[in-house]
């Protein structure tokens, strides 16, 4: 695969850190209202959720110094970009795929729905998802599917997935990652972020848990057998102009 060009992942590498790239970003690009950006069901997303939708790219609402700088703990250095699916450049969409199918075949395969990857392909490039993809020098090497979404009647952040490439695990890579979401959901004021997880991923189960998901009222209970659980963390109060 080619890497991306120099413009592609403008914004800037530092020595050791993995950064923001919204530093120096004009603000008032940050709210584009066109009508092809607002939401297929606008009618029955929350207020805040109609706005998330106009946002071109939310990692500008997020001071880089609130996080703080990131510093891998094996040393490699990267930074994080915002991508609307369909802006997404094609060899990095043929990545992503890449990863997705290396990573979690084996555990659809387990599940009870199967593989079945042009589903899923659809899913991924729906006109309302978003991605955070981390790059390391020219090449990608972890990324998040993430929605702003209705949720059982709750704005949400819903995180579809969070794939690393193995050689980029367990050095915080995911912790700051699902902490950029946290941010994000916080700075559009969303209630949760939610996710499902495989009941069979004990692995991501772990982290998940250990970054302070807990499992969401929505959950399948033990008694409809269903093969995984949805997690949830609150980030901001229940408005109490909401409806139920
Ligand atoms: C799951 C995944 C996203 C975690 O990211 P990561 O960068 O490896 O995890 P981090 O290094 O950020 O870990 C954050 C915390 O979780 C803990 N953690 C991570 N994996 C763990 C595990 N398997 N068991 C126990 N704790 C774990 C870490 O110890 C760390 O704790 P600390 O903050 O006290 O040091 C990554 O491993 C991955 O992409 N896995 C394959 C794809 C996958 O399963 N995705 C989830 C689909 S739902």
């Amino acid at each position: 695969m080619s890497s991306p060009s120099d413009e592609q992942i403008e914004g800037g590498i530092s020595n050791n850190k993995l950064h923001w790239t919204n530093v120096g970003v004009d603000a008032a690009a940050v709210v584009g209202s066109s009508a092809s950006d607002k939401s297929e069901s606008e009618d029955e997303d929350g207020e805040d959720i109609v706005k998330a939708h106009q946002l071109t790219d939310p990692l500008v609402l997020v001071d880089p110094n609130s996080n703080g700088p990131f510093h891998s703990r094996s040393g490699f250095v990267g930074c994080v970009r915002h991508f609307k699916a369909q802006d997404i450049p094609s060899n990095i969409l043929s990545w992503i795929f890449d990863l997705m199918e290396r990573n979690m075949k084996v555990m659809y395969e387990k599940s009870q729905d199967g593989w079945d990857f042009e589903d899923k392909k659809e899913e991924m490039t729906d006109r309302n998802s978003r991605y955070l993809i981390v790059f390391t020098d020219d090449s990608p090497v972890a990324f998040t599917h993430f929605q702003f979404d209705m949720d059982y009647g709750r704005q949400v952040l819903y995180c579809y997935e969070i794939q690393l490439e193995e050689k980029v695990r367990t050095c915080g890579l995911g912790k700051h990652l699902m902490t950029a979401l946290e941010l994000i959901a916080e700075k559009t004021s969303l209630q949760f972020v939610v996710l499902t997880v495989f009941r069979h991923n004990p692995k991501a189960r772990a982290f998940f848990a250990k970054i302070g998901y807990i499992i969401d009222s929505t959950s399948p209970s033990k008694k409809e057998k269903q093969d995984y659980f949805i997690l949830s963390k609150q980030i901001v109060a229940e408005k109490s102009s909401e409806k139920p």
